[in-house]
């Protein structure tokens, strides 16, 4: 007899300081660059899981809505489980419901955080494990988690880690690893995200990853980055926000001229987002406020600053007149997983 069991995993979202933005080879999602992000805390997504014992086929809702096999979202989510069911040997169907605790696929890394929690919540499911530890037990390492992750979308292998993240893409596809620069307690830093659309964005991220290589600025994106990546480094471990931020906008800047100049070009930047950022960019240098954006592949602008300074760039922002919505969060310490019985809830 089954139990009647909820596996339950958190993942948060991660935001990328330097971004994954190509892939050198697409079946094992091998990036063209090392990437490096912070963990974000509150805002995650949550899925929950539990064996459906009779289904001909899994059942999925995100966020309260029934997803198909040929939705956007649904195609993505149904094809990992496809995926996980096919490497981990497992039959049983299931039942996955998930929710984002924020607008979902507008450059908020909704990828990141739901490939990662479907990854964790569904292997949970199926072998029985109610806490992280579990998976070890079972013989499931967690960097093997971690490349089962990745699988179900690029970023997500980052959000299994908290704190400050590399991706290392390695001299080969199967040499990948993610590696935990350092943990949430080294830093506090804030990404506070600036809303302009909540809409989903029309180009997602696995066409830009490919129309990636087609911008003449990508070639020398590429032969530049380890300097960057460097640099990020740096700034991060000597925790200076004065050097981490303007690397961070020109970093953020550059990936959307790439996608901009690739031979069909995408714009995820709209016009209050730009015009937000003129005015940011002249606000803080009379406020001496160190804040600085960094943008994913959406119209949503994300401010990084020292969480000693969240009043003060709060109160910053709702000076600007057309602000509707900001989402305020802190580097986080990674995923949480619970099993439950259905009557405890
Ligand atoms: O994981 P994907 O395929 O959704 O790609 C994510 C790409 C960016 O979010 C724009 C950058 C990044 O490194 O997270």
């Amino acid at each position: 007899m089954r139990s009647a069991a909820i596996y339950e995993a958190i993942v948060p979202s991660n935001i990328a300081f330097i971004k994954y933005w190509g892939k050198k080879q697409q079946e094992l999602q091998w990036p063209a660059n090392d990437s490096i992000s912070m963990t974000l805390d509150s805002l995650h997504s949550k899925t929950r899981c539990r064996f459906l014992p009779t289904a001909p086929d899994h059942a999925v809702t995100l966020n309260g809505s029934y997803l198909t096999r040929d939705s956007g979202p649904g195609a993505k989510i149904y094809s990992h489980l496809d995926f996980l069911a096919r490497e981990l040997n497992c039959q049983d169907k299931l039942e996955v419901s998930s929710s984002n605790s924020f607008p979902t696929g507008c450059g908020i890394a909704s990828s990141a955080s739901g490939l990662g929690a479907l990854t964790l919540a569904s292997i949970a499911t199926w072998f029985d494990c109610s806490t992280i530890d579990d998976f070890r037990t079972k013989d499931i390492s967690y960097d093997r988690l971690i490349d089962y992750a990745r699988m179900g979308s690029g970023s997500a292998c980052r959000s299994l880690t908290g704190g400050f993240v590399q991706w290392i893409k390695g001299d080969h596809p199967d040499h990948q690893k993610v590696v935990q620069l350092y943990d949430q307690e080294h830093w506090r830093l804030n990404d506070t995200v600036v809303l302009f659309s909540q809409k989903e964005k029309a180009v997602g991220s696995t066409e830009a990853h490919r129309l990636a290589w087609s911008s003449p600025l990508f070639a020398p994106r590429l032969a530049y980055l380890p300097e960057r990546i460097q640099q990020v480094k740096d700034a991060i471990a000597k925790q200076s926000i004065k050097t981490l931020g303007p690397i961070l906008e020109q970093e953020a800047l550059e990936m959307h001229s790439v996608i901009m100049s690739a031979n069909q070009p995408v714009f995820y930047i709209n016009q209050a987002a730009s015009e937000f950022l003129a005015w940011l960019i002249q606000r803080r240098k009379e406020e001496n406020l160190s804040v600085y954006f960094t943008i994913d592949a959406g119209p949503n602008i994300h401010l990084i600053y020292e969480s000693a300074q969240q009043s003060r760039v709060l109160e910053l922002i709702e000076s600007y007149e057309t602000i509707t919505d900001t989402l305020t969060d802190t580097v986080g310490s990674g995923p949480q997983l619970r099993k439950f019985k259905e009557s405890s809830e």
